[in-house]
Protein backbone atom coordinates (compact mmCIF):
# COMPACT_ATOMS: atom_id res chain seq x y z
CA UNK A 1 0.00 0.00 0.00
CA UNK A 2 1.17 3.28 -0.70
CA UNK A 3 -1.23 5.92 -0.11
CA UNK A 4 -2.38 6.02 3.64
CA UNK A 5 -5.65 5.82 3.97
CA UNK A 6 -7.09 8.67 5.42
CA UNK A 7 -10.55 7.37 7.16
CA UNK A 8 -9.04 4.64 9.28
CA UNK A 9 -7.82 6.04 12.96
CA UNK A 10 -4.40 4.53 13.99
CA UNK A 11 -3.54 4.10 17.39
CA UNK A 12 0.18 5.44 18.41
CA UNK A 13 0.03 2.99 21.42
CA UNK A 14 3.11 0.74 21.59
CA UNK A 15 4.20 2.22 18.23
CA UNK A 16 7.26 0.03 17.32
CA UNK A 17 9.30 1.71 14.28
CA UNK A 18 10.77 -1.78 13.73
CA UNK A 19 7.10 -3.75 13.46
CA UNK A 20 6.36 -5.69 10.01
CA UNK A 21 2.62 -3.10 9.83
CA UNK A 22 4.92 0.21 10.11
CA UNK A 23 7.34 -0.85 8.05
CA UNK A 24 4.88 -2.14 5.21
CA UNK A 25 2.77 0.96 5.36
CA UNK A 26 4.08 3.61 7.84
CA UNK A 27 1.93 6.66 6.67
CA UNK A 28 -0.81 5.95 8.57
CA UNK A 29 1.21 6.49 12.20
CA UNK A 30 3.18 9.37 10.72
CA UNK A 31 -0.18 11.12 9.70
CA UNK A 32 -1.61 10.66 13.80
CA UNK A 33 1.84 11.41 15.13
CA UNK A 34 1.26 14.36 13.07
CA UNK A 35 -2.13 15.04 14.73
CA UNK A 36 -1.92 13.78 18.08
CA UNK A 37 1.86 13.90 19.19
CA UNK A 38 4.22 15.99 16.26
CA UNK A 39 7.44 14.96 18.53
CA UNK A 40 6.80 11.36 19.07
CA UNK A 41 8.59 9.72 21.73
CA UNK A 42 9.08 5.81 20.37
CA UNK A 43 8.60 3.98 23.90
CA UNK A 44 11.68 2.46 25.31
CA UNK A 45 13.79 4.09 23.11
CA UNK A 46 16.13 7.49 23.08
CA UNK A 47 14.42 7.98 19.94
CA UNK A 48 12.04 11.13 19.02
CA UNK A 49 10.20 11.52 15.87
CA UNK A 50 9.78 15.06 14.18
CA UNK A 51 6.98 14.62 11.36
CA UNK A 52 5.45 17.97 11.03
CA UNK A 53 6.97 19.83 7.58
CA UNK A 54 7.41 23.12 10.07
CA UNK A 55 9.32 21.44 12.78
CA UNK A 56 11.88 19.17 10.56
CA UNK A 57 13.11 22.47 8.66
CA UNK A 58 14.20 24.42 11.66
CA UNK A 59 15.50 21.35 13.71
CA UNK A 60 17.76 20.75 9.83
CA UNK A 61 18.93 24.72 10.70
CA UNK A 62 20.34 24.45 14.01
CA UNK A 63 22.98 22.18 13.72
CA UNK A 64 24.53 22.94 17.30
CA UNK A 65 21.88 21.74 18.82
CA UNK A 66 21.26 19.19 16.71
CA UNK A 67 24.11 17.44 15.47
CA UNK A 68 25.30 15.21 12.76
CA UNK A 69 27.75 13.11 14.82
CA UNK A 70 24.91 10.17 15.68
CA UNK A 71 27.52 8.02 14.92
CA UNK A 72 26.35 5.43 12.51
CA UNK A 73 23.16 5.83 11.31
CA UNK A 74 22.80 1.79 11.66
CA UNK A 75 21.98 0.59 15.00
CA UNK A 76 24.59 -0.34 17.88
CA UNK A 77 25.85 -4.04 18.15
CA UNK A 78 25.48 -4.99 21.52
CA UNK A 79 26.68 -8.04 23.86
CA UNK A 80 29.29 -10.78 22.26
CA UNK A 81 28.87 -10.02 18.55
CA UNK A 82 30.66 -6.22 19.38
CA UNK A 83 33.79 -8.39 19.87
CA UNK A 84 33.19 -10.75 16.63
CA UNK A 85 32.55 -7.66 14.60
CA UNK A 86 35.55 -5.76 16.50
CA UNK A 87 37.72 -8.97 14.54
CA UNK A 88 36.31 -8.55 11.26
CA UNK A 89 37.11 -4.54 11.62
CA UNK A 90 40.59 -4.56 12.80
CA UNK A 91 41.15 -5.93 9.27
CA UNK A 92 40.39 -2.88 7.79
CA UNK A 93 40.86 1.03 8.28
CA UNK A 94 39.13 2.77 11.50
CA UNK A 95 35.80 3.71 10.47
CA UNK A 96 35.48 7.56 10.61
CA UNK A 97 32.57 9.80 10.44
CA UNK A 98 32.91 12.64 7.41
CA UNK A 99 30.44 14.12 5.76
CA UNK A 100 26.90 12.91 6.78
CA UNK A 101 28.05 11.84 9.93
CA UNK A 102 30.40 14.89 11.19
CA UNK A 103 29.54 19.04 12.03
CA UNK A 104 31.07 22.00 10.64
CA UNK A 105 33.58 22.99 10.39
CA UNK A 106 35.20 19.28 9.59
CA UNK A 107 31.61 18.46 7.68
CA UNK A 108 32.78 21.72 5.40
CA UNK A 109 36.14 20.56 5.22
CA UNK A 110 35.39 17.50 3.76
CA UNK A 111 32.02 17.88 1.81
CA UNK A 112 34.45 20.46 -0.19
CA UNK A 113 36.81 17.88 -1.52
CA UNK A 114 34.06 16.40 -3.08
CA UNK A 115 31.69 18.58 -4.12
CA UNK A 116 33.36 19.75 -7.41
CA UNK A 117 32.24 16.37 -8.81
CA UNK A 118 28.40 17.32 -8.55
CA UNK A 119 27.79 20.69 -9.73
CA UNK A 120 25.59 21.81 -12.80
CA UNK A 121 28.66 21.88 -15.43
CA UNK A 122 29.88 18.40 -14.37
CA UNK A 123 25.87 17.06 -14.67
CA UNK A 124 25.81 18.75 -17.59
CA UNK A 125 29.04 16.51 -18.72
CA UNK A 126 27.27 13.19 -17.40
CA UNK A 127 23.78 13.64 -19.37
CA UNK A 128 25.30 11.97 -22.32
CA UNK A 129 26.89 8.93 -20.29
CA UNK A 130 23.69 8.46 -18.26
CA UNK A 131 21.10 8.47 -21.28
CA UNK A 132 23.51 5.65 -22.77
CA UNK A 133 23.17 3.80 -19.60
CA UNK A 134 19.95 4.04 -19.61
CA UNK A 135 19.31 3.56 -23.15
CA UNK A 136 21.22 -0.02 -23.34
CA UNK A 137 19.19 -1.42 -20.03
CA UNK A 138 15.93 -0.17 -21.59
CA UNK A 139 17.61 -2.31 -24.85
CA UNK A 140 18.34 -5.11 -22.85
CA UNK A 141 14.76 -5.62 -20.75
CA UNK A 142 13.47 -8.87 -21.09
CA UNK A 143 10.23 -9.26 -23.23
CA UNK A 144 7.03 -9.99 -21.15
CA UNK A 145 6.72 -10.04 -17.06
CA UNK A 146 9.85 -9.03 -15.82
CA UNK A 147 11.37 -7.65 -12.36
CA UNK A 148 12.34 -3.91 -12.90
CA UNK A 149 14.59 -4.01 -9.71
CA UNK A 150 17.57 -6.15 -11.00
CA UNK A 151 17.32 -5.14 -14.34
CA UNK A 152 17.04 -1.54 -14.36
CA UNK A 153 16.66 0.15 -11.19
CA UNK A 154 19.90 -1.52 -9.38
CA UNK A 155 22.51 -1.01 -12.26
CA UNK A 156 21.24 2.62 -13.20
CA UNK A 157 22.50 4.00 -9.94
CA UNK A 158 25.44 1.71 -9.72
CA UNK A 159 27.16 2.46 -12.95
CA UNK A 160 26.39 6.15 -12.94
CA UNK A 161 28.34 6.39 -9.91
CA UNK A 162 30.97 3.77 -11.22
CA UNK A 163 31.54 6.09 -14.07
CA UNK A 164 32.21 9.23 -11.68
CA UNK A 165 34.08 7.16 -9.32
CA UNK A 166 36.01 5.85 -12.81
CA UNK A 167 36.66 2.34 -11.17
CA UNK A 168 36.71 -0.41 -13.87
CA UNK A 169 32.78 -1.76 -14.48
CA UNK A 170 33.53 -5.65 -13.94
CA UNK A 171 33.03 -5.23 -10.24
CA UNK A 172 29.18 -4.35 -10.38
CA UNK A 173 28.07 -7.10 -8.22
CA UNK A 174 30.42 -6.41 -5.92
CA UNK A 175 29.43 -2.65 -5.80
CA UNK A 176 25.96 -3.86 -5.26
CA UNK A 177 26.95 -6.40 -2.24
CA UNK A 178 29.61 -3.30 -0.74
CA UNK A 179 26.80 -1.09 -0.24
CA UNK A 180 24.18 -3.35 0.98
CA UNK A 181 26.57 -4.17 3.67
CA UNK A 182 27.17 -1.16 3.94
CA UNK A 183 23.39 -0.15 4.98
CA UNK A 184 22.58 -3.47 6.63
CA UNK A 185 21.60 -2.68 9.92
CA UNK A 186 20.15 0.73 9.34
CA UNK A 187 16.30 1.22 10.69
CA UNK A 188 16.21 -3.03 10.76
CA UNK A 189 16.52 -6.10 13.23
CA UNK A 190 19.43 -7.58 11.86
CA UNK A 191 20.65 -11.06 12.89
CA UNK A 192 24.06 -11.18 14.79
CA UNK A 193 25.42 -13.22 11.63
CA UNK A 194 23.75 -11.12 9.33
CA UNK A 195 25.42 -8.03 11.07
CA UNK A 196 29.20 -9.56 11.19
CA UNK A 197 28.72 -10.82 7.48
CA UNK A 198 27.79 -7.07 6.47
CA UNK A 199 31.16 -5.67 8.14
CA UNK A 200 33.32 -8.72 6.34
CA UNK A 201 31.71 -6.73 3.23
CA UNK A 202 32.54 -3.03 4.71
CA UNK A 203 36.81 -4.19 4.85
CA UNK A 204 36.78 -5.91 1.52
CA UNK A 205 34.86 -2.72 0.32
CA UNK A 206 37.88 -1.01 2.34
CA UNK A 207 40.40 -3.19 0.70
CA UNK A 208 39.09 -2.58 -2.92
CA UNK A 209 38.74 1.10 -2.92
CA UNK A 210 42.27 1.33 -0.77
CA UNK A 211 44.09 -0.53 -3.63
CA UNK A 212 42.23 1.89 -6.10
CA UNK A 213 43.01 5.09 -4.35
CA UNK A 214 47.12 3.85 -3.80
CA UNK A 215 47.32 3.09 -7.74
CA UNK A 216 46.13 6.74 -8.20
CA UNK A 217 49.22 8.05 -6.28
CA UNK A 218 51.32 6.61 -8.84
CA UNK A 219 49.59 7.02 -11.74
CA UNK A 220 47.37 9.62 -11.40
CA UNK A 221 44.41 10.40 -12.87
CA UNK A 222 41.99 13.10 -13.85
CA UNK A 223 39.46 11.78 -11.62
CA UNK A 224 37.80 12.24 -7.89
CA UNK A 225 39.80 10.14 -6.52
CA UNK A 226 43.19 11.23 -7.41
CA UNK A 227 41.14 14.42 -6.40
CA UNK A 228 41.31 12.85 -2.94
CA UNK A 229 44.61 11.98 -2.68
CA UNK A 230 45.84 15.54 -3.60
CA UNK A 231 43.11 17.33 -1.28
CA UNK A 232 44.84 19.11 1.27
CA UNK A 233 42.07 20.09 4.37
CA UNK A 234 41.93 23.02 7.16
CA UNK A 235 43.12 22.17 10.52
CA UNK A 236 42.12 23.74 13.88
CA UNK A 237 45.62 24.89 14.22
CA UNK A 238 45.02 27.39 10.79
CA UNK A 239 47.23 25.03 8.85
CA UNK A 240 46.83 22.04 5.71
CA UNK A 241 47.10 18.80 5.33
CA UNK A 242 46.13 15.48 3.30
CA UNK A 243 43.47 13.02 4.49
CA UNK A 244 44.46 9.55 5.89
CA UNK A 245 43.01 6.64 4.27
CA UNK A 246 40.16 5.91 6.55
CA UNK A 247 38.74 9.60 6.00
CA UNK A 248 38.99 8.89 1.66
CA UNK A 249 37.47 5.86 2.31
CA UNK A 250 34.65 7.43 4.42
CA UNK A 251 33.83 9.50 1.72
CA UNK A 252 33.72 7.31 -1.26
CA UNK A 253 32.05 4.96 0.52
CA UNK A 254 29.42 7.87 1.24
CA UNK A 255 29.09 7.84 -2.42
CA UNK A 256 28.85 4.66 -3.17
CA UNK A 257 26.64 3.79 -0.67
CA UNK A 258 24.35 7.27 -0.33
CA UNK A 259 23.20 7.15 -4.12
CA UNK A 260 22.38 3.19 -4.64
CA UNK A 261 19.84 1.95 -2.30
CA UNK A 262 18.00 5.50 -2.56
CA UNK A 263 17.94 6.25 -6.21
CA UNK A 264 17.01 3.00 -7.18
CA UNK A 265 14.05 2.75 -4.57
CA UNK A 266 12.75 5.98 -5.92
CA UNK A 267 12.95 4.70 -9.57
CA UNK A 268 11.04 1.82 -8.74
CA UNK A 269 8.59 3.22 -7.12
CA UNK A 270 8.09 6.04 -9.95
CA UNK A 271 7.64 3.00 -12.22
CA UNK A 272 4.81 1.59 -10.02
CA UNK A 273 3.00 4.99 -9.85
CA UNK A 274 3.22 5.38 -13.94
CA UNK A 275 1.64 1.80 -13.91
CA UNK A 276 -0.88 3.03 -11.77
CA UNK A 277 -1.84 6.53 -13.19
CA UNK A 278 -2.22 5.85 -16.91
CA UNK A 279 -3.25 9.62 -17.07
CA UNK A 280 0.18 10.55 -16.04
CA UNK A 281 2.25 8.49 -18.00
CA UNK A 282 0.34 9.63 -20.81
CA UNK A 283 1.89 13.48 -20.12
CA UNK A 284 4.76 12.02 -20.07
CA UNK A 285 4.50 10.30 -23.19
CA UNK A 286 3.24 13.96 -24.32
CA UNK A 287 6.21 15.41 -23.27
CA UNK A 288 8.98 13.55 -22.32
CA UNK A 289 11.42 15.69 -21.60
CA UNK A 290 8.96 18.66 -20.41
CA UNK A 291 7.69 16.40 -17.42
CA UNK A 292 10.06 14.36 -16.84
CA UNK A 293 11.37 16.90 -14.22
CA UNK A 294 7.70 17.02 -12.49
CA UNK A 295 7.82 13.46 -12.40
CA UNK A 296 11.00 12.81 -11.17
CA UNK A 297 9.84 15.79 -8.03
CA UNK A 298 6.46 14.43 -7.32
CA UNK A 299 8.09 10.63 -6.81
CA UNK A 300 10.68 11.76 -4.60
CA UNK A 301 8.02 13.50 -2.53
CA UNK A 302 5.76 10.26 -2.78
CA UNK A 303 8.97 7.94 -2.38
CA UNK A 304 11.05 9.99 -0.03
CA UNK A 305 13.47 6.18 0.28
CA UNK A 306 15.76 8.34 2.82
CA UNK A 307 12.59 8.58 5.05
CA UNK A 308 14.17 10.10 8.29
CA UNK A 309 18.05 10.88 9.78
CA UNK A 310 18.78 10.60 13.13
CA UNK A 311 19.75 14.19 14.88
CA UNK A 312 22.18 13.80 18.02
CA UNK A 313 20.19 16.45 20.93
CA UNK A 314 23.40 17.84 22.10
CA UNK A 315 21.90 19.85 25.59
CA UNK A 316 18.55 19.00 27.63
CA UNK A 317 16.06 20.90 25.28
CA UNK A 318 12.24 21.21 24.25
CA UNK A 319 10.23 21.13 21.31
CA UNK A 320 6.38 21.54 21.15
CA UNK A 321 5.83 20.88 25.19
CA UNK A 322 7.84 17.23 25.05
CA UNK A 323 11.45 17.59 27.18
CA UNK A 324 14.03 15.51 25.27
CA UNK A 325 16.98 14.97 27.54
CA UNK A 326 20.59 15.80 26.27
CA UNK A 327 22.19 12.47 24.25
CA UNK A 328 18.36 11.66 22.77
CA UNK A 329 18.04 10.96 19.17
CA UNK A 330 15.56 12.30 17.10
CA UNK A 331 14.63 11.00 13.42
CA UNK A 332 13.54 14.33 11.45
CA UNK A 333 10.81 12.15 9.30
CA UNK A 334 11.46 13.29 5.72
CA UNK A 335 8.78 11.34 4.18
CA UNK A 336 5.96 12.32 6.63
CA UNK A 337 6.56 15.64 6.24
CA UNK A 338 6.16 15.25 2.34
CA UNK A 339 2.64 14.50 3.11
CA UNK A 340 2.18 17.04 5.58
CA UNK A 341 -1.48 18.19 4.60
CA UNK A 342 -0.19 22.14 5.82
CA UNK A 343 2.23 21.99 3.13
CA UNK A 344 0.86 19.60 0.87
CA UNK A 345 -3.37 20.08 0.66
CA UNK A 346 -6.22 17.76 1.53
CA UNK A 347 -5.14 14.96 -0.83
CA UNK A 348 -1.39 14.98 0.44
CA UNK A 349 -1.12 10.94 -1.06
CA UNK A 350 -2.36 12.13 -4.67
CA UNK A 351 0.72 11.28 -7.14
CA UNK A 352 0.26 14.52 -9.22
CA UNK A 353 3.36 15.89 -10.83
CA UNK A 354 1.49 19.23 -11.83
CA UNK A 355 1.55 20.75 -8.14
CA UNK A 356 3.03 24.04 -7.68
CA UNK A 357 5.39 23.64 -4.31
CA UNK A 358 7.08 20.43 -5.41
CA UNK A 359 10.25 22.56 -4.72
CA UNK A 360 9.04 22.21 -0.91
CA UNK A 361 9.88 18.18 -0.55
CA UNK A 362 12.23 17.25 1.90
CA UNK A 363 13.54 13.68 0.12
CA UNK A 364 16.82 15.19 -0.19
CA UNK A 365 16.96 17.10 3.18
CA UNK A 366 17.48 20.68 3.96
CA UNK A 367 20.81 22.92 4.62
CA UNK A 368 24.27 22.23 5.23
CA UNK A 369 23.36 18.13 4.98
CA UNK A 370 21.83 18.64 2.11
CA UNK A 371 21.99 15.37 -0.42
CA UNK A 372 25.19 16.26 -2.25
CA UNK A 373 24.47 13.55 -5.16
CA UNK A 374 21.13 15.03 -5.13
CA UNK A 375 21.93 16.66 -8.66
CA UNK A 376 23.18 13.42 -9.87
CA UNK A 377 19.66 11.00 -8.72
CA UNK A 378 18.01 14.04 -10.19
CA UNK A 379 20.29 13.44 -13.58
CA UNK A 380 19.42 9.62 -13.39
CA UNK A 381 15.77 9.88 -12.51
CA UNK A 382 15.16 12.59 -15.31
CA UNK A 383 16.69 10.84 -18.18
CA UNK A 384 15.23 7.10 -16.71
CA UNK A 385 11.57 8.86 -16.99
CA UNK A 386 11.86 10.48 -20.08
CA UNK A 387 13.68 7.68 -21.59
CA UNK A 388 10.54 5.77 -20.45
CA UNK A 389 7.94 8.29 -22.19
CA UNK A 390 9.80 8.10 -25.49
CA UNK A 391 10.55 4.49 -25.48
CA UNK A 392 7.42 3.00 -23.74
CA UNK A 393 3.58 3.07 -25.00
CA UNK A 394 2.36 1.12 -21.81
CA UNK A 395 3.77 0.09 -18.66
CA UNK A 396 1.48 -2.63 -16.62
CA UNK A 397 1.74 -3.72 -13.25
CA UNK A 398 1.97 -8.02 -12.92
CA UNK A 399 -0.67 -9.90 -11.27
CA UNK A 400 2.18 -11.60 -8.68
CA UNK A 401 3.39 -8.40 -7.24
CA UNK A 402 3.29 -8.91 -3.50
CA UNK A 403 4.45 -4.97 -3.33
CA UNK A 404 6.45 -5.95 -0.06
CA UNK A 405 9.11 -2.80 1.58
CA UNK A 406 11.93 -3.78 2.51
CA UNK A 407 12.28 -4.18 7.04
CA UNK A 408 13.34 -0.95 7.53
CA UNK A 409 11.95 2.45 8.87
CA UNK A 410 14.71 4.81 7.80
CA UNK A 411 15.20 3.11 4.01
CA UNK A 412 11.68 2.78 2.57
CA UNK A 413 11.37 0.79 -1.34
CA UNK A 414 10.07 -1.95 -3.09
CA UNK A 415 12.07 -4.98 -3.00
CA UNK A 416 10.99 -5.82 -6.08
CA UNK A 417 8.57 -5.35 -9.19
CA UNK A 418 7.02 -7.19 -11.26
CA UNK A 419 6.24 -4.98 -14.53
CA UNK A 420 5.15 -5.71 -18.40
CA UNK A 421 6.73 -2.77 -20.78
CA UNK A 422 5.04 -2.47 -24.32
CA UNK A 423 7.63 -0.45 -26.22
CA UNK A 424 6.26 1.91 -28.39
CA UNK A 425 5.98 1.87 -32.28
CA UNK A 426 9.15 2.89 -33.99
CA UNK A 427 6.96 5.71 -35.79
CA UNK A 428 5.65 6.59 -32.41
CA UNK A 429 8.69 6.83 -30.60
CA UNK A 430 9.09 10.60 -29.20
CA UNK A 431 12.39 11.65 -30.84
CA UNK A 432 11.59 14.91 -29.32
CA UNK A 433 9.09 17.38 -28.63
C1 LIG B 1 16.96 9.47 -4.65
C2 LIG B 1 18.20 9.46 -4.25
C3 LIG B 1 18.72 10.05 -2.97
C4 LIG B 1 18.03 10.40 -1.83
C5 LIG B 1 16.54 10.26 -1.54
C6 LIG B 1 19.02 10.94 -0.90
C7 LIG B 1 18.71 11.46 0.34
C8 LIG B 1 19.59 12.14 1.15
C9 LIG B 1 19.23 12.86 2.35
C10 LIG B 1 17.82 12.99 2.91
C11 LIG B 1 20.36 13.40 2.85
C12 LIG B 1 20.46 14.31 4.08
C13 LIG B 1 20.77 13.56 5.33
C14 LIG B 1 20.65 14.44 6.56
O1 LIG B 1 19.66 15.15 6.70
O2 LIG B 1 21.54 14.38 7.43
C15 LIG B 1 21.45 12.99 2.00
C16 LIG B 1 22.77 13.30 2.22
C17 LIG B 1 23.78 12.82 1.42
N1 LIG B 1 23.66 12.17 0.21
FE1 LIG B 1 21.96 11.62 -0.67
N2 LIG B 1 20.26 10.89 -1.48
C18 LIG B 1 20.12 10.37 -2.74
C19 LIG B 1 21.12 10.19 -3.66
C20 LIG B 1 22.44 10.41 -3.44
C21 LIG B 1 23.52 10.20 -4.39
C22 LIG B 1 23.31 9.75 -5.84
C23 LIG B 1 24.68 10.48 -3.75
C24 LIG B 1 26.12 10.44 -4.23
C25 LIG B 1 26.54 10.02 -5.34
C26 LIG B 1 24.35 10.91 -2.40
C27 LIG B 1 25.25 11.32 -1.46
C28 LIG B 1 24.92 11.92 -0.27
C29 LIG B 1 25.91 12.42 0.67
C30 LIG B 1 27.42 12.34 0.52
C31 LIG B 1 25.20 12.98 1.74
C32 LIG B 1 25.77 13.66 2.97
C33 LIG B 1 25.89 15.12 2.68
C34 LIG B 1 26.34 15.93 3.87
O3 LIG B 1 26.23 15.48 5.01
O4 LIG B 1 26.81 17.04 3.62
N3 LIG B 1 22.99 10.86 -2.26
N4 LIG B 1 20.94 12.24 0.96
Amino acid sequence: MTVADNSAPVSLEGFNPFSDAVQQCPHLYYRAMQEQAPVFHVPGTDLYMVTRHDMVTPILRDTQLFSNRFGSAGEAARGEVVERIKAVLETGWPQVPTMLTIDPPYHTRYRGTVAPYFTPKRMAELRAPVEAIVDRLLDHLPEGEFDLVPTFAVPLPIEAIAYILNVPSDRMADFKRWSDDSIANIGTAISDDARVAAYHGIVEFQHYFAAQIEQRRTEPQADLMTDLVNARIDTDEGDTRPLDMSEMLSIVQQLLVAGNETTTKAITEGVMLLARHPEVFEKLRADPSGYAPLVTEEVLRLSTPTQGMFRLVTRDTELAGVSIPKGSRLVVVYSAANRDPQVWGDDPDRFDPDRTNLKDHLAFGKGIHFCLGAPLSRLEMQVAFERLGRRIERIELAEDNAFRYFPSFMLRGLTGLRVRMTPAAPDEERTDV
